[in-house]
């Protein structure tokens, strides 16, 4: 035993003599940044880099010793394109860790690459329950469609909505926010008077809307993806739906912080759940939303920005604790169960599931000081996915 740890001490010491173990060390730790930052996600895109570059500035670019280095790559938003650019991050680039994934079918399709090439793929977007099961190197920052669905489906009866037609996008987080929203629903005594899909690509509500008017529900509950909510608000209030008697109730992603500010007076008044609003209360999210702000020319961070700053305070946490050495498994490991106060609040990753556990409130749209917030008015502690299997 004492001879041998002799031994390896005396390698060690060859080995810095030559300077192979310094030149490791030196070689930087890659993050391979996958966002769509052009085609219909574009805005996600622009806000998970300039959260990812905003972490950077306020923590540095060195972690236990190691230069870290971002590669931002654009996939348009399609996850063909999502999948060849993974391919070549771990094939040519020897990138250390994955993340982005703009959109569901983007996280699905780099998930084989990230298990055969035991990369950990940190998703700082997408949201639909199952991402995280197609994958153990899988872990999410952002949130999941069935956590924040069932809040609003027990707030609703509650405050005299007693029937609801749902309208949300047609793949995996709008089915995901349909399902957990109307069961819950129906649950709680509350009647489902029919269940809309729309495309994702370039949607047109205003079919669907018009059968919202004919069938006359007390509210229509909507998700759509982050960017696509401005458009649902203007039809909805061009319609009329209000003044016909209906309620706009929606998952966050509809009065998304990037757009809410111009949407007009129509969004005043919807209710909403969701794990982050920029105006969440606390002294940790009012430097974030000032720095953020400060630094791209004063836009409002929404809740890609936070998954996006969170992914990178998971990935720089898990190098610390690797001592900078890294490696997929023990990257994995030191993500798991990671504790923290975000800028939407205390979360945790799940160990079990690689998942995000946080707090669900919410929020009315209301008028501050001539701008549209999301204003929290109740919160849900510690939610954890309601849609995982085990
Ligand atoms: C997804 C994308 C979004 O923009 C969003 O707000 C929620 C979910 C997704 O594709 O998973």
């Amino acid at each position: 035993m004492h001879k041998r740890t002799l031994l390896q001490a005396t390698a060690f010491a060859a080995l810095l003599a030559t300077g192979t173990l310094a030149f490791a060390q030196a070689a930087p730790f890659k993050i391979g940044l996958i966002l769509p930052m052009t085609g219909q996600q574009a805005t996600t895109g622009r806000q998970i880099e300039a959260a990812a570059r905003l972490w950077m500035a306020q923590n540095g670019d060195t972690v236990a010793g190691r230069k870290v280095e971002l590669i931002v790559k654009d996939d348009t938003s399609l996850p063909d394109v999502t999948r060849r650019l993974a391919q070549e991050l771990v094939v040519n680039d020897k990138v250390d860790v994955l993340a982005g994934m703009g959109i569901t079918p983007s996280a699905m399709a780099v998930a084989p690459i990230a298990t055969q090439s035991k990369t950990p793929l940190v998703v700082m977007a997408a949201a639909t329950s199952s991402i995280t099961e197609a994958s153990p190197f899988i872990v999410r920052t952002s949130f999941t469609l069935p956590q924040v669905s069932v809040a609003l489906a027990d707030w609703a009866p509650k405050n005299g909505i007693k029937s609801v037609v749902t309208l949300v996008s047609d793949y995996g987080p709008g089915i995901d926010a349909e399902k957990y929203f109307a069961e819950r629903f129906q649950f709680n005594g509350g009647k489902i008077a029919d269940k809309l899909r729309v495309p994702l690509r370039n949607p047109d509500f205003a079919p669907f809307l018009q059968k919202v008017r004919d069938l006359k529900p007390d509210a229509l509950f909507v998700f759509v993806p982050s960017g696509a909510g401005a458009a649902v608000m203007k039809q909805f209030g061009e319609r009329g739906m209000d003044k016909a008697g209906i309620k706009l109730i929606a998952t966050g992603d509809v009065t998304d912080d990037d757009q809410l500010n111009d949407m007009g007076d129509v969004a005043l008044g919807v209710v909403t759940s969701h794990h982050y609003s920029a105006a969440h209360p606390s002294a940790a999210n009012k430097k974030f939303v000032e720095a953020f702000q400060k630094a791209n020319k004063n836009l409002r961070p929404n809740f890609m920005a936070v998954g996006g700053y969170d992914g990178m305070r998971v990935i720089y946490e898990a190098l610390k604790k690797t001592g900078g050495k890294g490696g997929g498994e023990a990257l994995v490991a030191g993500m798991k169960g990671q504790v923290f106060e975000s800028p939407r609040g205390p979360v945790f990753i799940d160990a079990q599931t690689r998942d995000i556990v946080q707090n669900v409130y919410l929020r009315k749209v209301e008028k501050k000081d001539g701008q549209l917030w999301n204003v929290e008015f109740d919160v849900l502690k510690d939610v954890k996915d309601p849609g995982k299997t085990k």
